[in-house]
């Protein structure tokens, strides 16, 4: 087992404004971003490397977390890259569709940016749509995190640690979160998450790494999917779920059987045409906060199989339906359409303002602690 450590001296230069309005005292008006992130000053990327006892190799930078590479071995033994991403840092910074990257304080959306707490309502940054995606404009994909490395009996990993100031990206409290990767010689790569705050807020943690484990041969259309629901959130047309829990029997978004990716994805239906594929949250089959198994992808041709576990109710599948050609990633690849898929757990989108969906409040004094693992294996 090693750890490579190398430090990449790359200058961040990022200037983004973001108007905002004080309001903090004032009942009237909804609090807003009083305290938005700044893009990270110039500083250091530092860039970790852990490999296991079976030479499974992960690479993750203090940028985002985001893992910009993911080493798994086929059916025969040869390893090759299971996720999206670039081969420059520089790129990560300057367009990244949240390769590999850690997602918060709040993973997918929420109508209009806007929720109330204790009859305080709260204008957060809106980036899609008139609506909040993935922690707002400079989310915790975007900011420099504090990395350590550790070592257990059964494997290497890495601690993500960063603390997010009252009011950033228009959320109350200051959060402390911490985020531990660990590859295990089980061939397990564990996320844990944990995070704590100091005033009542809302949080929804996730990772948002782009899939493909044909090793980049292909889009992921061949593979073949499995999802352990039996209900998803259909959406509107800016892909805020409209509140139906709709069965997936009889419909595209039936996957309690494995079946390739590409199957139905051009079927007549209009929650495809919305989002153009598939980009919706599936209701896990399960009781309470028990680490339950959320999904299985297996690509036909390298054998490569790999099983989604978590303690958290939903899964968001995404197709890669914005892909559009447009990025050129590792190795000169270029990400058309469906190039890649998410599998991102995470309590439902837009739950802040949809009191029947499970809580996602966070009050002081608790700790937000949630797990998802993803065990790679061959068949
Ligand atoms: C998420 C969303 C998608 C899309 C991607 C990033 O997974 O659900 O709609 O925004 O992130 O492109």
């Amino acid at each position: 087992m090693k750890t490579i450590l190398t430090t990449l001296g790359f200058s961040l230069l990022f200037c983004v404004l973001i108007s905002c309005s004080t309001s903090e005292n004032d009942d009237s008006q909804p609090r807003t971003d009083t305290q938005t992130n700044k893009k990270p000053d110039a500083g250091d990327i530092k860039s970790y490397t852990l490999v296991n006892k079976n030479g499974i190799e992960l690479t993750a930078i203090s940028y985002g977390g985001i893992i910009t590479s993911l080493k798994v071995p086929d059916k025969n033994g040869v390893l090759g890259d299971v996720v999206l991403g670039y081969d420059n840092i520089q790129d990560y910074i300057d367009r990244n569709p949240y390769f590999g990257a850690i997602i918060g304080r709040y993973g997918n959306r929420i109508a209009k940016g806007k929720f109330t707490l204790d009859g305080q309502e709260y204008q957060l940054a809106t980036n899609d749509n008139g609506n909040q995606l993935h922690g707002g404009i400079l989310g915790f994909d975007k900011v420099i995190w504090d990395v350590s490395e550790f070592k257990k009996d059964n494997g290497t990993g890495l601690v993500f640690s960063y603390s997010s100031a009252d009011m950033e990206e228009g959320y109350p409290g200051k959060l402390d979160v911490n985020v531990t990767y660990f590859l295990s010689d089980e061939n397990a790569l564990e996320f844990e998450y944990r995070a704590v705050t100091d005033k009542k807020t809302i949080i929804n943690l996730t990772h948002h790494d782009y899939f493909n484990l044909s090793g980049m041969k292909e889009n992921i259309l061949n593979h073949e999917l499995e999802i352990n629901a039996s209900t998803f959130l259909p959406v509107d047309d800016t892909l805020i779920p409209t509140g139906e829990m709709r069965p997936v029997k009889g419909t595209p978004f039936d996957f309690t059987t494995a079946k390739p990716i590409g199957r139905d994805i051009n079927a007549d239906n209009t929650q495809l045409k919305i989002a153009g594929g598939y980009d919706h949250n599936w209701l896990l089959n399960k009781d309470g906060q028990e680490m339950t198994h959320a999904a299985s992808l297996y690509e036909p041709k390298s054998g490569r199989l790999m099983e989604v576990y978590t303690t958290e109710p939903g899964l968001q599948f995404y197709s890669g339906n914005f892909l559009d050609g447009t990025i050129t990633g590792k190795n000169g690849v270029v990400y058309s359409k469906y190039y890649g898929l998410c599998l991102e757990t995470q309590h439902y989108p837009d739950s802040p303002n949809k009191p029947e969906f499970p809580s996602v409040v966070l009050e002081p004094g608790k700790e937000y602690r949630t797990k998802s693992v993803y065990k790679f294996s061959t068949r």
